[in-house]
């Protein structure tokens, strides 16, 4: 399987900063590894015109769990892919805490992406006080058996995981690699219990202050196929090593 290098600009990025993106796209023009940014919606049409012709995909941040409707300042699934997305995040933990998204939302959610065409990166994580209670592998555990479907009716590839732990997210901490290791051997002995030998196939991102001094260490841990990096994506000279790294 082809590794991932994804980031999330979250509420970041104004027309100005595509010069970044094509940075990117020049510096790295075949990578080693499948490589994909989510801006915000605004930018995801004008990014796909300045990427076109190179390896960058794009990915939306959020889709809303209905194809279209009276939801006002939401976006569907089938409204990202025509913009020109190929992937969306769903249950990122902001969303999950600013937004009050349950287990059962990203599920909905899930299968609505999946439905349209794209490929949906699945956050999971503990926040600090769960790490602190020793309840890290519950947690996810948790999180996966609500975010995810019963049967894998979609191609391996298609669903991503990404353990972003909360208390990693933008703080410049992270787990101890052993830690990183523990749960993503975690996560792929629970998707294989559920989904049978094709989990094998799922991507495993781990996300929380990726940098292009920890990538490659990170990057060596087993289980872990690739990052879901937030602050260190939206320039080009961060992201471009990470994207090296792997
Ligand atoms: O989704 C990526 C993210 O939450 C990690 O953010 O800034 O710690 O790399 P950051």
């Amino acid at each position: 399987m082809r590794n991932l290098a994804a980031g999330n600009w979250k509420m970041n990025g104004l027309v100005a900063d595509l010069a970044q993106v094509q940075a990117l796209a020049k510096a790295h023009p075949a990578p080693d590894c499948d490589v994909l940014l989510c801006p915000p919606a605004t930018l995801i049409s004008r990014m796909a015109d300045a990427v076109a012709g190179s390896a960058v995909m794009l990915g939306g941040q959020d889709c809303h769990a209905n194809a279209s409707g009276a939801h006002t300042g939401d976006i569907s699934a089938q409204m990202l892919k025509d913009a020109g997305a190929s992937h969306v995040i769903l249950g990122h933990s902001e969303r999950r805490a600013d937004h009050g998204e349950s287990d059962a939302i990203v599920l909905a959610k899930t299968q609505a992406a999946l439905f349209a065409g794209l490929v949906a990166i699945v956050c999971v994580g503990e926040t600090e006080a769960q790490r602190d209670a020793g309840q890290t592998l519950d947690v996810i555990g948790a999180q996966l058996a609500g975010s995810l479907l019963a049967q894998l009716d979609c191609a391996p590839n298609d669903l991503v995981i990404a353990y972003e732990p909360v208390w990693a997210i933008g703080t410049g901490r992270t787990p101890t690699l052993e830690e990183v290791g523990a749960v993503h051997r975690f996560m792929r002995a629970t998707l294989l219990d559920r989904f049978g030998a094709a989990a094998r196939e799922m991507r495993l991102l781990y996300g929380g202050s990726v940098k292009p001094a920890n990538a490659t260490e990170i990057f060596a841990v087993p289980e872990v196929n690739g990052a879901l990096v937030g602050g260190a994506s939206l320039k080009a000279d961060d992201f471009g090593p990470i994207v090296a790294a792997l």
